[in-house]
């Protein structure tokens, strides 16, 4: 009896083992492996496998599915096709609209990225809010409806047209949207989806590409645009939306430190419109509010210069805008001086500072070097060098630059200053804003710009950028 029931065990176990199967994927792009390995081939990260559980006779993921079976479409000249017609929802919101191109696109499947507490769920929120014209499917599955409606209490605007349903399994959010076949769906967020062809839990990577892949496939069939909300963590998590990336149609990041009021959205990937387009939000107590002239917000707010600060004529994305560089040059407590910058590349600051040594002569080395971009603005703009080299040198000699002075320019290695790219916007930007004076390349051509009510400060390189600014 006993061999008899050990048996029956031993074909439990081997029936079990035959239904399931244990794979290798990495959390960072994705890819599969049958086996563990120190390195992903693909992506080159170290240490990024993880082990997950999935059903046998099924691709894993369905990721095979982004194409739609059975559509019936046949292969037809390019030629052929119709692209006069692409309709575009306008959401009500102008930085969203500016950042997707000029609205949302039908049938497309857009995903909101960001840390916790950032903002994701009270922008997907308000979106519908104020567009009390479109019927709108929210999904949630991080809170109850309870919560979403004391959420929506706070935000206010127009609920009438909204429905909210608390689920998480997608069968059934598939079926549901279906049958009410809304013009805008939102699901907060993939990492709580789960659907029941998949054998591993909700947040794993399995989970998290069949979830966007059942998403995309609704989205393309219907025509439906769909918002999905995911998680990053700082450490990219093995829930991060970076392996959801090549799978969507746009994919736009929540950036801004938690403490501050400012929230940064940023276009990293757009079938439909131009990246690297940047929308910026305060968070009040009633919700997103669209700031939508950054450059006000962002210039410093005081009257008198102050030693440390200079601003930055920078472009991000399409729009020129301002911001302040602060800077602080103190005398090193230890042996080893300090470099530290926050939005900014510390390799960057390094190599500003030794070309300060070596072509103008200071003596940066026994010095701490700290740097801040203001607004908790992440720049990569080559741009802001001029700026950056500016609040070290006034902070180094405490002498404060005027705060109607600004600066757009690139330092190269030799010390020189190169043009930047637009060079023509920034300095109109500038001049709107009512500052009076701009340093930029001597190599750059302003032809057509109007210079009246601003002062163009040519300088070809470091030595001459500190001749003209200690002169006044
Ligand atoms: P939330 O949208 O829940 O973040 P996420 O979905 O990205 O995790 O935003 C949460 C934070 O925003 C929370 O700390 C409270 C704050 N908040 C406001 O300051 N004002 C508001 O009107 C709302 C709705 C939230
Ligand atoms: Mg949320």
């Amino acid at each position: 009896m006993l061999i008899f029931a050990e048996i029956q065990l031993y074909f439990c176990k081997y029936i079990i083992y035959m239904k399931t199967k244990t794979v290798w994927f990495c959390k960072e792009c994705g890819n599969e492996s049958p086996k563990w390995m120190g390195r992903c081939p693909a992506c080159g990260e170290w240490n990024t496998m993880v082990e997950e559980t999935v059903a046998t006779g099924k691709k894993p993921g369905g990721a095979a599915a982004v194409s739609v079976p059975g559509s019936g479409h046949k292969p037809m000249p390019l030629s052929h096709i119709d692209s006069s017609v692409e309709n575009r929802i306008s959401l009500n919101n102008g930085e969203v609209d500016r950042i997707l191109g000029g609205g949302l696109v039908e049938g497309s499947l857009v995903l909101i990225g960001g840390e916790p507490g950032i903002g994701k769920s009270t922008l997907s929120l308000q979106i519908p809010l104020h567009c009390p014209d479109l019927k709108t499917l929210y999904v949630t599955g991080e809170e109850s409806a309870k919560q979403v409606k004391l959420r929506a209490t706070r935000i206010g605007g127009d609920d009438s047209n909204c429905m909210i349903y608390s689920e998480t399994l997608m069968e059934n959010i598939i079926a549901e949207a279906r049958a009410m076949m809304p013009d805008l769906m939102v699901v907060d967020s993939v990492q709580t989806m789960f659907s029941q062809s998949v054998e591993s839990s909700p947040g794993s990577v399995t989970q998290i590409k069949e979830t966007a892949a059942m998403l995309l496939r609704f989205a393309k069939e219907t025509g439906v645009p769909v918002i999905l909300i995911g998680h990053i963590t700082k450490e990219g998590s093995i829930a991060g939306p970076k392996i959801l990336e090549h799978i969507v149609d746009v994919v736009l990041q929540f950036e801004g430190d938690n403490g501050g009021t400012y929230r940064l959205l940023r276009s990293i990937k757009n079938r439909f419109g131009s990246t690297s387009e940047l929308a910026v939000f305060e968070m009040t107590g009633k919700g997103l509010r669209e700031v939508s002239n950054p450059s006000e917000m962002l210039i410093p707010m005081h009257e008198e210069g102050l030693s440390g600060v200079a601003v930055s004529a920078m472009l991000d994305g399409t729009r020129p805008f301002l911001i302040e560089v602060q800077s602080l040059v103190s005398t090193a407590a230890y042996g080893t001086p300090q470099r530290s910058a926050t939005g900014f590349d510390v390799r960057r600051l390094n190599m500003l500072l030794a070309v300060l040594e070596k072509r103008a002569g200071f003596k940066l080395s026994v010095k701490d070097v700290f740097l801040n971009m203001a607004g908790g603005l992440k720049v990569s703009d080559p741009a802001c060098d001029l700026a950056v080299i500016a609040a070290v040198l006034s902070s180094n000699f405490d002498f404060a630059i005027p705060s109607d002075v600004c600066f757009a320019g690139e330092i190269g290695l030799s010390g020189e200053v190169r043009p930047v790219a637009q060079t023509d916007r920034r300095v109109i930007e500038a001049a709107r804003l009512g500052f009076k004076k701009i340093f930029v390349s001597s190599f750059s051509s302003l032809e057509g710009v109007d210079t009246q009510n601003i002062e163009v400060v040519k300088v070809a390189d470091v030595p001459a950028l500190c001749r003209s600014l200690f002169k006044n």
